[in-house]
């Protein structure tokens, strides 16, 4: 037997459904405030992401999906999407006419255990403010990606939420903690003692359970913020008040990437018992210079989709559109109820044609669909112009069948499925 690439899943079905929901949602969200979609490709030069994201972050030095091309070019499967996002604004040149403001959605390929919520090929939805850097525009990107969750009716969350503050900041953060943890290095992992060398802040983002205990106790970024990251930090904190987005500050909180200045976020569920990220974000000055654009300073976050579908699971069962399956009870009907069913389609009623099979099968069929109304077509119902509905879902079934007049059928089943569209 075949099988899928280990953490690499088949999408369909139900799951295929709650994806669609989730980005529609997420979408027209991203649209609310002016963002336009940007489809970028899956593999870039490799160089998009060593230039980034950095070449000491767990990302590119343990997780990318990297290799030759035909043509000997080292190439990657992208493992997240603002590298290649701010590729493309320099490409195409849109960093000339400064604000853009871009959305995406697509696959990301991180080489992690699988694990649940975690995949080695997941999809994340994200979108970037670029060429706007005040607080107001911080303040904003948190809020819509707090629309974003709560758009698909999850409010169990919360914003956690950190200053990376500028160059100089972490000039002398860094001196702080190469410090600190020089005078830890022999209980250090072997992978933290050579981060205290290459990029000492990555340190913070060690699993290893001893350095987490170090990490606790090392000095805080916030207490090395420069007078302007403070200033700039304060105001993003009091408009977020304004904006009325609850959030906590967390002094450890640096991201798994290196190109991010100033405002860092994040936000983790807060019911049940998964507690990873569902998304993060933050500001980022030099990406776009790196990338020989100009030097504008953008900021973004991404959610991470199968997450979420995860939690709808556990939290909340997703609204299913209502349909209607036509059922002709033998191959004399067939041609009547093939016409019904067109009837419906064009009147943008969803409904499915159950043609296969003796009247028990099709009625199976139709339960398997996920059909809440089949609609009958016997000889009785021909000679008499009429249907007959048989209700299968719990809500309805205490109706038991009713019989319709062909005539009021569209208008029987408007009124009857919600949110059905306007025959147009
Ligand atoms: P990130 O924190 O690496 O940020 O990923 C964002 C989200 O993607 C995570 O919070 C998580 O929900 C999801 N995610 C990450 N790895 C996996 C995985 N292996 N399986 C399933 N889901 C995963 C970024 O990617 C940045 N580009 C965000 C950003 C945009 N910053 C500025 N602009």
């Amino acid at each position: 037997m075949f099988r899928s690439v280990r953490g690499m899943k088949d999408l369909y079905g139900r799951e295929s459904d709650k994806f669609d929901f989730i980005l529609s949602k997420f979408k027209s969200v991203g649209e609310r405030y002016g963002f336009g979609m940007i489809y970028t490709p899956i593999l870039e030069y490799t160089d998009v992401f060593l230039r980034s994201i950095g070449d000491e972050t767990d990302v590119v030095s343990k997780e990318m999906y990297t290799f030759l091309d035909k043509g000997e070019e080292s190439v990657t499967l992208r493992p997240e999407g603002t590298a290649g996002v701010i590729r493309a604004v320099v490409c195409e040149h849109m960093d000339q006419c400064l604000p853009v403001k871009l959305m995406y959605c697509g696959e990301m390929f991180r080489y992690d255990r699988p694990q649940k919520g975690r995949f080695r090929q997941f999809r994340q939805f994200g979108l970037e403010y670029i060429g706007d850097k005040s607080p107001h525009t911080d303040a904003i990107t948190i809020a819509i990606a707090a629309d974003c969750i709560r758009s698909i009716g999850f409010f169990d969350f919360k914003i956690s939420l950190n200053s990376l503050g500028d160059d100089e900041t972490r000039e002398n953060y860094t001196k702080a903690i190469v410090k600190y943890f020089s005078r830890h290095e022999d209980r250090l992992s072997d992978e933290s003692k050579s981060r205290l060398r290459k990029n000492p802040l990555r340190i913070l983002d060690s699993k290893d359970k001893q350095d987490i205990e170090i990490c606790s106790m090392a000095p805080i970024l916030m207490d090395y913020l420069s007078k302007e990251s403070r200033t700039y930090f304060n105001r993003v904190c009091s408009l977020l008040g304004d904006y009325e987005i609850n959030y906590e500050i967390d002094n450890f909180l640096v991201r798994g990437l290196d190109y991010y200045s100033h405002t860092a976020f994040e936000i983790h569920p807060t019911a049940g018992s998964y507690r990873e990220a569902l998304g993060g974000g933050g500001r980022y000055d030099k990406l776009l210079s790196i990338f020989g654009g100009q030097e504008a300073s953008g900021i973004g976050f991404a959610i991470g989709i199968e997450r979420l579908m995860f939690l709808m699971d556990e939290f909340f069962t997703q609204q299913k559109k209502r349909k209607v399956a036509v059922v002709p009870v033998s191959e004399a009907e067939t041609s009547t109820a093939f016409a019904i069913f067109r009837d419906l389609q064009n009147c943008q009623i969803a409904s499915e044609f159950i043609h296969l099979g003796n009247l028990g099968k099709k009625m199976k069929i139709a339960d398997r669909l996920g059909c809440d109304i089949a609609i009958i077509i016997g000889e009785n119902e021909i000679q008499s112009k009429t249907v007959t509905l048989k209700f299968m879902n719990n809500r309805e079934a205490e109706n038991k069948n009713k019989t319709v007049r062909g005539a009021d059928l569209i208008q029987f089943l408007r009124t009857t499925l919600d949110n059905q569209p306007a025959c147009t």
